[in-house]
Order: structure tokens, then C-alpha cells, then sequence
């Protein structure tokens, strides 16, 4: 059988990573585009020379053409311009707007079947948009972000706790921003919820607020250290685990940004919730009930979503 093809649009810091993770764990053969001409040949050539010390086979080819990216199976989209201190994710949104219409354009004609996974931030909206812009079909064009804002909570919990991250699971839902909703009472160590913990005297409340706040913030905080660009170990750690479930029809149950349309009452948008990834795409969009408080926050956090894409409809009036 042949290798799966594997196209990193973007080949920056986590474009870089991801190929790197894709070699090391033998997902596939991996097509590196960049507009940078140089970079994804570069960072391609680099990776294939790490590939006999690390046993591994894999086809690492750098391209500056989407022609490069045909018939892959699944596509990864970083392009964009990242975070600068200070910069929210929604001042990225002109700039990275018209990087997704070039995407969508260059996914639509050479790689139609693929299951796309979006990074691009903002993400809500860019995933939303480049769904728009390629053509695919809804199920098989998903944004990564609840996996990466759930395995900072994880981190931060099992950090708290003293135990190992292994038995922290964590339900973060909304978009990926700071309106996000981690979802204590959905949280536990090996099933034991996170307001039991508290009754327990495991933490307080107060500290458990805390880590919540930062773990919205965790984009931000790495922003703030890092100072000339974002996270991204963690961010292609996470998308990975969305490649791995298509590829392997695994029928995982992950917290992705998944076109709803009347879902948890929202239509049309892309917004984070557990869903189940297996060979064809999300294959269902997983509602859970929520509390009046949590559904108020969930809420604000459609809401500031519908608000990036309405600005979206704004500059590229052919997404309504
Ligand atoms: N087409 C293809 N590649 C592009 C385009 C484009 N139109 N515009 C920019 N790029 C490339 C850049 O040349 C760069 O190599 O996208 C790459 C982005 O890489 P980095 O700047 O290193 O950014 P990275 O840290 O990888 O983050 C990428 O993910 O988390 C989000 O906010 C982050 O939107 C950002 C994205």
C-alpha cells in the first residue's frame, strides 16, 4: 500500500514541527509549501537527513507550488503571519483572511479529497473561511484548537495535583480565544470530577479559577515569553493527534473547531466542540448538556465568533 501524502501549507515554526512529528512517527510522506522560497526546502532537506539516525522513511519535498500538494490526504494549513506581543488574534484577521482565499484556491484544485486541518488564527473564522473559499465538504475541513487548549489545562491541572498528565482529562468548548469555556464539571483526574476535587481539599476554588484564567491566556503568555513569534510545539503536537485519527479511522473523541449547522443552536459557523474523527472526517458532532451558566459563556464565546466572521463578510463580501 502506498505511503499517505501528508501537505504542510506553511512551513514556519509549527509547519516546521509538524513535519518533523510526521517523520518520527511514519504518518506518511510529507509535501512542505511555503510562499518563502527556500524555507520548506530547506527545513525538508534538514528533517529527510535526521531520518536515518531517527529510522524513518519517509519523502520530505519542499515546494513553493501548490501543484506540490496533489492528491495529498490530509492538508495542514499554518500560513499566516503569527502573534506579535501585544497583537490579539483578531488583529490577524485582514492579513490572514486573504492568505486562506489563496489556500482555499490552491486545496480546491489540487487536493479536493483531503481532510484539511486549519492552525491559522484566528482560527474560528479562518477555518470557517477556508472551508468557504476551498469547497470541501464541511465534515472533511476542521480547525485545531480545543486540543491544545484542553492539553494546557491538563498540563496546568496535573501540575497542581502532583499527578501525572496521563490521568488529567480536560473539556474545553467555544473558540479559541479568550472568550474559550473550559468546563470544570467535564475535567477530572482518572474520572473524578474537578468540583469534587475541590470538596475533597485537593485545591481551592480560587486556584482553580486561576488556572482557568490561565489557561485562556495560554496562547498569550507563551506569546509574551517568546516575544518574535507563537507556540508551537504544543499547537503541532495537537494537530497531529487530528492527522493520526483520519489516518487511522480511530474514532477519536476530540474537541475540534467543527462546522455546526444547528448544533448547541448555532448555525453555520465553526466553533470548538467534541466531535469524533475517523476516516470520514467528523463523523458526528457530539452535544452535551450544558448548565445555565455554562451555557451563558458558551453564548459569548459564539458570539465574539460570529463577530470575527461577520468582519470576515466585511472585507470578503463572496464568504456570506
Ligand atoms: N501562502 C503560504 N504560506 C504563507 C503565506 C501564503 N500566502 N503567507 C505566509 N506564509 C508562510 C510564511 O512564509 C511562514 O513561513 O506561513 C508561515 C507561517 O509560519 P510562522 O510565521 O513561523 O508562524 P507559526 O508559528 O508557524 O504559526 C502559524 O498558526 O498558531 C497560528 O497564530 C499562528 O496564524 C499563525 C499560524
Amino acid at each position: 500500500m502506498a505511503r499517505n501524502k501528508i501537505a504542510l501549507i506553511g512551513s514556519g515554526m509549527i509547519g516546521g514541527t509538524l513535519a518533523h512529528l510526521i517523520g518520527l512517527k511514519e504518518l506518511g510522506d510529507i509535501v512542505l509549501f511555503d510562499i518563502a522560497e527556500g524555507i520548506p526546502q530547506g527545513k525538508g532537506l534538514d528533517i529527510a537527513q535526521s531520518s536515518p539516525v531517527d529510522d524513518f522513511d519517509a519523502s520530505l519535498v519542499g515546494a513553493n507550488d501548490y501543484s506540490a500538494i496533489e492528491g495529498a490526504d490530509v492538508v495542514i494549513v499554518t500560513a499566516g503571519v503569527p502573534r506579535k506581543p501585544g497583537m490579539s488574534r483578531d488583529d490577524l484577521l485582514g492579513i490572514n483572511l486573504k492568505v486562506m482565499e489563496q489556500v482555499g484556491a490552491g486545496i480546491k484544485k489540487y487536493a479536493p479529497g483531503a481532510f484539511v486541518i486549519c492552525i491559522t488564527n484566528p482560527l474560528d473564522a479562518m477555518v470557517w473561511a477556508l472551508q468557504k473559499f476551498s469547497g470541501l465538504p464541511k465534515n472533511m475541513v476542521v480547525g485545531m484548537a480545543g486540543i491544545l487548549d484542553s492539553a494546557r489545562f491538563r498540563y496546568f491541572l496535573a501540575d497542581e495535583f502532583k499527578v501525572s498528565v496521563e490521568d488529567v482529562t480536560a473539556f474545553v468548548l467555544g473558540g479559541h480565544g479568550d472568550s474559550m469555556v473550559p468546563l470544570a464539571r467535564y475535567s477530572t483526574v482518572a474520572g473524578i470530577p474537578l468540583p469534587d476535587l475541590v470538596k475533597m481539599g485537593w485545591t481551592s476554588q480560587e486556584n482553580l479559577d486561576q488556572i482557568i484564567q490561565r489557561t485562556r491566556d495560554g496562547g498569550a503568555e507563551i506569546v509574551g515569553l517568546l516575544k518574535t513569534g507563537s507556540a508551537f510545539y504544543a499547537p503541532a503536537s495537537s494537530a497531529i493527534q487530528m492527522a493520526e485519527a483520519f489516518l487511522k479511522d480511530k474514532k477519536r473523541v476530540l474537541p475540534v473547531a467543527a462546522h455546526l449547522s444547528g448544533q448547541y443552536g448555532v448555525k453555520d459557523m465553526y466553533v470548538g466542540v467534541p466531535v469524533i474523527i475517523g476516516a470520514g472526517g467528523v463523523e458526528r458532532v457530539i452535544e452535551i448538556d450544558l448548565n445555565k451558566t455554562e451555557q451563558k459563556q458558551f453564548e459569548a464565546s459564539v458570539a465574539s465568533v460570529a463577530g470575527l466572521c461577520e468582519a470576515c463578510i466585511n472585507i470578503a463580501p463572496n464568504l456570506k
